[in-house]
């Protein structure tokens, strides 16, 4: 059975689960705006190990080469596809909090780096597929992938600063996914950083 949740199939369980967080906290703020605070968090939070697990995985299957790791490659496209899911509730969710409540409108400038995160997710997001992998070619595609990811990879790093104890783990994380691209990185070619 659990053999079986695999590709695109893993990406139900996770919309099931997102659909009945967001109705829990509704149910238990007693409203849609009331429960943007509930959600905002956790959203960014799931959508962060989502991205972590994509971030690494083929860097983990290198370094420590298992049934586990392998099947976070297989799986890479579809724990990307699951982040973007998870993170564009969020977007939603900061768009909702920044339209319509009153007191969370932003200057435009500050949102800035998070347009640009959002905007390379949207292009990672519609060209998760292999269609896209021909037409764009392979290393446009990877070009696009690995400059994309290292930018969410770092507004998520700089969200996490200054370190406090709710994000303590965050940052930890973070700094793990990076030190993994850069020991899979030194195992394939011998050579010293440049990730
Ligand atoms: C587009 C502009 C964005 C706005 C206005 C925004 C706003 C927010 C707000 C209000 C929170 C809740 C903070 C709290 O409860 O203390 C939050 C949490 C978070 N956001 Fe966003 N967000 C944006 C984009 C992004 C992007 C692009 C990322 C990552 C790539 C991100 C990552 C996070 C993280 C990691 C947290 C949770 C931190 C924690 O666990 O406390 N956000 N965001």
């Amino acid at each position: 059975m659990a053999a079986r949740l695999e590709g695109s199939r893993l990406l139900i369980p996770l919309a099931l689960l997102l659909a009945a967080g967001v109705l829990l906290a509704i149910a238990t703020a007693g409203g849609y705006l009331a429960a943007l605070p509930l959600l905002m968090s956790p959203t960014a939070d799931v959508a962060f190990i989502l991205f972590a697990l994509a971030f690494a995985a083929s860097s983990l299957a290198r370094l420590l080469p298992n049934a586990g790791t392998r099947f976070l490659l297989r799986n890479r496209r579809y724990l990307g596809l699951g982040f973007a899911m998870v993170h564009f509730t969020h977007l939603a969710l900061v768009l909702s909090s920044i339209t319509l409540v009153a007191g969370q409108a932003r200057e435009p400038a500050t949102l800035v780096p998070g347009v640009i995160a959002y905007a390379f997710l949207a292009l990672m997001t519609v060209t998760s597929n292999d269609a896209s992998v021909r037409r764009l070619g392979p290393r446009r595609w990877r070009r696009l992938h690995r400059v994309g990811s290292y930018y969410i990879w770092l507004i998520f790093l700089a969200t996490t600063l200054p370190p406090s104890a709710g994000t303590a783990w965050m940052l930890l994380a973070c700094l793990l996914v990076l030190a993994l691209r850069i020991g899979a990185y030194q195992r394939a070619t011998g050579k010293k950083l440049r990730v």
